[in-house]
């Protein structure tokens, strides 16, 4: 069976957000937020809104990037006092996961996060429902069923996936991005774009998920320059489609550029985004050699304006567009040139390559692959030399 799952309702535009004002039929909401969001006045907006709406508010603002399974065990124990019947998580994909994996745990008292990666999880919604106000441009955690939960003793990132924890609400509200730095709209921008591609070119790619896919391609490509400079306008684009980019790949899957990202964010400590921006131009060569793969990347590279006969050519092609979006934003080309040293990339490679070939992505990954090849990309990514496998 094949299913497309999103959430029931998207409130998007300019200052969306005060839609929020009119909901009715809750009673206690309780907000999971970070301390940029505190800092930035957002959580304060949120809270007045939910108030201004008959309900009582507890604030959570604790979630660090990469939320820990302390974090949430932490919420889940925080909320839990509070009895919430709406969840309202605001800031970027770190606080929309970290609200994910409280909900669980909230409606399940006892269910462990072990649990939830192993077994799935279980039916939510008896006691809240949870919306997600996203402030970065590019998880689509609002949209998504995944969450990212990491163990910062063992280095590790666990994403769990079940459409179970697909919010309820997403809010899209552009002036709530405008704060990011330019290096934040890069890293998220690239992010997106990821989740754009591996959707289009992914195992479970289908009618549902390809136009959302596509257009999220097309639009990056056209206008993420544009808002790393500055242009608001630009800025609401990419925040829109940021979430069809997460509407694809939460029902097509990804591929082993998240699988690696997971598994480097956790080792080596460097962000989401970042990540996937160094790696996908290596990927793409990789699977490119896979002869529906290279199709599909060779329609992409036609349908954002590129030239060629060849499908191997439009895939070059495809790659240096790639590439050139991460030098326009000043994103390194490889993993040497964050600052990681050769010493603490060989003693982590290949548990990398390993725990990366186990990660859930690696399923959905056009071409089959192994632990071997995953620590073959590692390496061209590491030195910055071409893939050739
Ligand atoms: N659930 C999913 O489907 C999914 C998909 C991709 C990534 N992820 C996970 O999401 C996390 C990354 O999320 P992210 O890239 O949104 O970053 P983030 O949430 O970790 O935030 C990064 C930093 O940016 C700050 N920030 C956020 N919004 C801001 C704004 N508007 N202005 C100024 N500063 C702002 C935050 O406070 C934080 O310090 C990773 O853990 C990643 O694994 C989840
Ligand atoms: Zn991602």
């Amino acid at each position: 069976m094949s299913r497309f799952t999103i959430p029931r309702d998207i409130f998007y535009g300019k200052g969306s957000l005060a839609e929020l004002a009119g909901f009715r039929g809750f009673s206690r909401a309780f907000i999971v937020t970070d301390a940029m969001m505190e800092k930035l006045g957002f959580a304060a907006r949120l809270e007045g809104i939910l108030r201004s709406a008959g309900m009582e508010v507890m604030t959570f603002s604790d979630v660090e990037n990469d939320p820990s399974i302390e974090t949430v065990m932490e919420g889940a124990r925080r909320m839990t006092g509070f009895g919430p019947d709406l969840i309202a998580a605001i800031g970027g994909g770190s606080c929309i996961d970290a609200a994910k994996g409280m909900w669980a745990l909230y409606e399940h008292p006892g269910l462990t996060l072990e649990d939830m990666r192993t077994r799935g999880v279980p039916p939510l919604r008896h006691k809240a429902r949870l919306a997600a106000i996203p402030s970065t441009s590019g998880t689509g955690s609002e949209v998504t069923a995944f969450t990212v939960i990491s163990d910062h003793k063992a280095k590790v990132k666990y994403p769990i996936a079940d459409f179970e924890i697909t919010p309820d609400i997403a809010v899209l509200d552009e002036e709530i991005t405008l704060t990011m730095p330019p290096s934040l709209v890069a890293y998220t921008g690239m992010d997106a774009l990821c989740h754009a591609i591996e959707a289009y070119v992914a195992l479970n790619r289908s009618s549902f998920t390809n136009p959302l896919a596509i257009h999220a391609i097309t639009v990056i490509f056209g206008y993420l320059k544009d808002s790393y400079d500055g242009a608001l306008s630009a800025r609401g684009e990419i925040h829109v489609v940021q979430c069809l980019a997460g509407m694809a790949f939460t029902n097509a899957g990804l591929g082993i550029t998240h699988s690696l990202a997971h598994k480097i964010g956790g080792a080596l400590g460097l962000p989401h985004g970042l990540c996937n921006a160094i790696l996908m131009p290596y990927v793409i060569k990789y699977n490119a050699r896979e002869r529906a793969a290279m199709r599909h990347y060779a329609n992409i590279a036609r349908r954002i304006g590129l030239d060629g006969t060849r499908e191997m050519n439009l895939v070059n092609s495809l790659v240096a567009g790639v590439e050139d979006l991460g030098r326009y934003m000043q994103i390194p080309k490889c993993l040497q040139d964050t600052g990681i040293s050769q010493f603490k990339f060989d003693m982590h490679k290949e548990y990398i390559a390993s725990q990366a070939f186990e990660d859930g992505c690696t399923a959905t990954n056009p071409r089959r692959t192994s632990p071997e090849d995953l620590l073959a990309i590692l390496e061209c990514a590491f030195h910055g030399r071409p893939v050739i496998l």
